[in-house]
Order: C-alpha cells, then structure tokens, then sequence
C-alpha cells in the first residue's frame, strides 16, 4: 500500500481552532478528506495509522463526534479510545479545581497519555468548564501544553473546528466556486438555552476564509465574541468576498445560497459577562424571539439551488420545521458524513 504525501504532513500540531492554521493548510486537508472519501467509497484500504491510538475524552455527549472519529480511526488502521471523564478516569482538572481522588491535573493526565498513544482529543464545554466562557478552551490548549502529542479539539465553548472543516467541505462539494456566494449563519429558536458559540463561531471563521459573502444574522443579544468578530473582517479583506452582521431575519435569509440556522447562548448571561450563568435571563432572551425559526417561508426567500445546513442535532419544530430539514435543500447529512473524512485527514496528517 502505497503512503500519500500528506500522511505526517503537519506530524505534531495540535487542531484547536481553524484560525490557528494557514489558508494553504486547510486547503490541503480538504484535498487530503477528498481522497480518502474516494477511498472510502470505493472500498480502498488505508490503513494509514496502523498500529496508532486517539485518546478520545468526552465531558460533554455526542453522536456524530465520537462515531465518527471511532469509525474513522478503525478505518485508518488504529485504534481511537473513549475514555469517559466522570467515570472510567479521575477527571482532568486545572490547578485549583483538584478533588482528592476525584481529579487528576490535566499536567498529569497529558503526560501520561502522551506516553501510551499517538494523540488527545477532547470535548468540553458548558457546565463541564462551569459555565466561564474559555474555560473549555483553556482546558483543551492545557492538555496540548503538557502533551507532547497532537490535540485535537472536538468542540471546546468556543470553537467547533472540525464541524467547520466538514462545513466547508460541504459548501465547496455543492460550490466549487464559492466566491459570490451568500453564506448566512443565522441563530434559531429552542426551548434549550445551553447551546455553545463553538459552531456559529467556527463556521463564520471558515465561511470567511473561503471568499464567501458571509451574513450572520442574530437577535440583538446573541453577538459573537468580539474577537471572531475582527477576525472575520480580516479574513474578508484578505481572502475576499463581505462579512456584515444583521438583526433581520427575513432580510437575511433573502438571496442567501447557503444558510445554517442553528441556536447558540448570549454571552451577556454568563461569565466572566455575568457574574453567575443567569438561565432564567437567558431563558427571556430566548422566548422573546421565538420567530427565528427556519421555515419554507424563510426558504422561499433563499436562491432556488439554497443549501440548509445544521451541524446536527437539529431541534426540529424550533431551530428548523421537519419539510425544510427532511426537504430538497437539506444538506445536513452530506456535512455528518464528511465529519468522518475530514477528521480522518487531520488525524492521518497529524498523526502520520
Ligand atoms: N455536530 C456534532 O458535533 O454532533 P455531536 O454533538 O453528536 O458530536
């Protein structure tokens, strides 16, 4: 079995947000998830990681993360490890978190890993990073300090970078020219107020590195991280195509050739914004602007050919109406399937 080039290309770097990584770089993942897609389908091996094992460290559930990367890494050739850290493992902790015997420092739980596999990935946002907006990230950049194997991040509170690669390779799969396009990242109504900024975050990150005329749209409250925000101008000046922000969603949705309606919480409810996560607050937010929902009116207003994208779960009959998610426009399980190639591309670049 002949080895592609890009197995080991970036051997080391960690994977914790897209706007670590250089245009040039992400090109080459996609390009890299592209051939082992094909190789997928036409049941080629490549088993490219043989012998290698992915610590995998869920604090938070999933579906789609977990499988895939379990799937994909049996595909590869090793062997990905689901450690659960409430209860197979002593909880990685920061300094000053520590439990006797409940917790183990993250310092200790890197190093140790490091010394029996080939990489650390790991989930953690929400109650698990209690609440402080950053705190999952700090605790996803902490394993990668002390480890001296890759990272990967599977979704901290504030980046979702492996939706992302799979996002784009889903709008380039349905636009191999972006450029003129209209990607509108959208918030969506729910009765849950939990929902991170990692994906609406990670999204428009990448939406504006790929030249796309980019529009998120959200209810006054619900504004992103001012730093995502500078860098989305960046981006847009540098890579081309517009990046605006709009309180409409109707005038938002109008004209839009991709849209990704999806809930996320207001920063201004918890901290270090606010002194404690106020839910009932959050909650009033959320009943206030029930509207902000994706349904085939706002579909209507879309180009004919619109993409309807959700990184999954969907709140069906909130954040989407089950003939838009069920309906012709729907793209949602193109972008689950390629979360498994896009994730194999990483771990075979890193890890190779
Ligand atoms: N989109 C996504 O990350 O799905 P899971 O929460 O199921 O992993």
């Amino acid at each position: 079995m002949a080895i592609p080039e890009y197995v080991g290309a970036f051997r080391g770097r960690d994977w914790i947000n897209t706007q670590d990584w250089g245009r040039e770089d992400l090109d080459d993942i996609l390009e890299a998830a592209l051939d082992l897609k094909k190789k997928f389908k036409k049941g080629e091996q490549h088993r490219y990681l043989d012998g290698k094992t992915l610590f995998l460290i869920f604090y938070n559930r999933s579906l789609r993360t977990r499988n895939s990367f379990e799937a994909g890494m049996t595909q590869l050739g090793g062997h990905a490890h689901f450690l659960d850290p409430h209860d197979s493992i002593y909880t990685p902790a920061l300094p000053g978190d520590e439990e006797a015997y409940k917790t183990e420092r993250i310092a200790d739980v890197g190093r140790v890993l490091a010394r029996y596999g080939d990489g650390i990935a790991i989930r953690i946002y929400g109650k698990h990073a209690k609440w402080i907006y950053g705190r999952g990230n700090q605790i996803v950049r902490e394993f990668a300090q002390w480890a001296d194997v890759p990272v990967i991040n599977m979704e901290c509170d504030m980046y979702h970078p492996c939706q992302a690669m799979a996002d784009i390779m889903t709008v380039l799969e349905r636009y191999p020219k972006p450029e003129g396009k209209k990607f509108v990242m959208s918030w969506a109504y729910t009765p849950s107020v939990e929902k991170p900024m990692a994906v609406p975050q990670s999204a428009v990150l990448m939406a504006t590195m790929y030249g796309l005329d980019v529009t998120l749209a959200h209810p006054r409250g619900f504004e992103l991280d001012p730093q995502v925000i500078r860098w989305c101008e960046e981006n847009s000046d540098r890579y081309g195509g517009s990046f605006e922000v709009s309180y409409d969603v109707d005038e938002a949705f109008e004209g839009a050739d991709v849209v990704y309606p999806k809930s996320w919480l207001s920063l201004d409810f918890i901290p270090p914004k606010a002194k404690s996560p106020d839910f009932d607050g959050l909650k009033k937010l959320f009943d206030a602007n029930k509207h902000w929902i994706c349904d085939q009116a706002k579909i209507d207003l879309c180009n004919e050919g619109v993409a309807y994208m959700h990184c999954l779960p969907a709140d069906r009959g909130f954040e989407v109406t089950d003939e838009v998610i069920d309906g012709p426009h729907s793209v949602v399980f193109d972008e689950a399937e390629n979360r498994m190639h896009v994730q194999k591309a990483i771990m075979a670049m890193l890890m190779g």
